[in-house]
């Protein structure tokens, strides 16, 4: 028999969301006239705005004409794609990320779980908690960790409790890390770094010599003045890495496309302690292991920054942060402690009478026909709390609110 990588068996239960619909799919089957409502995974519902069909079809008749014909492109990306990200999500903010800093991929979870690839076996890390799962089981994966403690937390890597009484902003980690991974808006809580705060993060990273990496995949959905980039802060460039995504901002969960930017200056150590440049290696690792994403696909996601693309995403992105407010508004009436909301399409509550997360999960299941996320599926800190996604058909999520309320006002 082949012998296995261990470190995979120290992964310590299924991966979140394939467990949750497991648990779902086991009750549908159990009462199969239950009417369900997913407010769980964070997956978008809308179907595809004009525009990107409209591109995507122009660029597959393209492909069928014998000029227009392309096979493989740059693993990087189209330079038309490029361009577009570098002008509209970074030049028009005041941010200069030029187009060879940006690699286009097939998705932020692909991305976030990939860049720990070109780091070191020993490199340490911190995460918060709670946390994205990605970016902890992609480390066990490597081996970066030692097993996991009865509370899912694994040896080695160090956690940054997001709470109430920090405002789910975690401290800067007691001890030096080489890699530290922050998402804001942040998936689950839903709360969005301001400036001064990720001030503090890269005066840190810099001062540690450190490398931040920032997934800001939901980025489009903050209504506030608040930064959207980590490169919106004073030298973030010589230390962070940002992910980012078409997936929730343009619908693309199923078309599958999102970006990364590793900026020329960003260095790590080379075996000598000498400077090497971070993008040489991602360069080296995406020629290797990646053809790019499609020309349609590309097409597609360049046609959101058209002026008419702008504004169907805008819209989308309004609905669903519509029923954000819904959610917040009807849980606070319903007596229960809301956060996030309103930078973030996820809304992250306290669960009542002192259930955990999964008895809260059951709960709601059972008895409201309603799915969400347990927060302890997200990290230690996450137990005793719980996550409403946004993205729902309008009617649904009216329908879910109301029978919350009738099951909580009932237990
Ligand atoms: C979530 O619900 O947290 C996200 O949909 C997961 C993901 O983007 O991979």
């Amino acid at each position: 028999m082949a012998r296995l990588n261990d470190h995979y068996l120290k992964l310590a239960a299924g991966y979140l969301f394939p467990e949750i619909s497991r648990r779902v799919s086991a009750f549908t089957e159990a009462n199969p006239k239950a009417d369900v409502i997913k407010l769980g995974i964070g997956d978008v519902v809308l179907p595809l705005s004009p525009s990107v069909r409209q591109a995507m079809h122009d660029a597959i008749d393209e492909m069928a004409t014998a000029e227009g014909f392309r096979g493989y492109g740059p693993s990087e990306g189209y330079d038309f794609l490029r361009e577009a990200i570098s002008e509209h999500d970074f030049a028009s903010r005041g941010v200069r990320i030029h187009p060879s800093e940006i690699y286009a991929s097939d998705g932020s979870k692909c991305d976030s779980a990939n860049i720990q690839e070109i780091f070191a076996t020993d490199a340490t890390l911190a995460v918060t908690d709670p946390v994205y799962p990605v970016y902890v089981d992609t480390n066990v994966m490597a081996g970066r960790t030692g097993g996991a403690d009865q509370g899912g937390r694994y040896a080695g890597i160090e956690y940054l409790p997001c709470t109430e009484e920090n405002s789910f902003l975690p401290a800067l980690p007691d001890r030096p890390v080489d890699l530290v991974y922050l998402c804001s808006p942040n998936n689950p809580t839903g709360v969005v770094a301001p400036r001064q705060e990720l001030q503090k993060w890269v005066d840190w990273a810099r001062a540690n010599e450190a490398i931040i990496l920032f997934d800001a995949a939901y980025e489009r959905f903050i209504t506030e003045d608040l930064p959207h980039s980590i490169y919106e802060i004073e030298g973030a460039r010589e230390c962070a890495i940002e992910f980012r995504s078409f997936s929730k901002t343009a619908g693309f969960t199923g078309i599958r496309c999102a970006y990364i930017v590793i900026p020329e200056e960003l260095e790590g150590k080379g075996p000598k302690g000498e400077p090497v440049s971070v993008a040489q290696l991602w360069r080296r690792r995406t020629n290797t292991k990646f053809n790019g994403i499609s020309y349609p696909v590309q097409r597609a996601a360049e046609a959101i920054y058209s002026e008419e693309g702008r504004k169907e995403v805008q819209a989308n992105i309004d609905y669903y942060m519509a029923n954000a407010g819904l959610i917040l508004e009807g849980l606070s009436k319903a007596g229960l402690t809301t956060f996030g909301g309103i930078n973030a399409p996820y809304v992250w509550l306290k669960t009542p009478g002192g259930l955990d997360s999964w008895q809260f999960f059951d709960e709601l299941l059972e008895k409201a026909h309603v799915v969400g996320t347990p927060g302890s599926g997200f990290g230690a800190h996450g137990e005793g709390y719980f996550r409403l996604s946004a993205f729902g058909i309008r009617e649904k999520v009216e329908e879910a609110i109301e029978r919350i309320t009738a099951t909580l006002g009932g237990s």
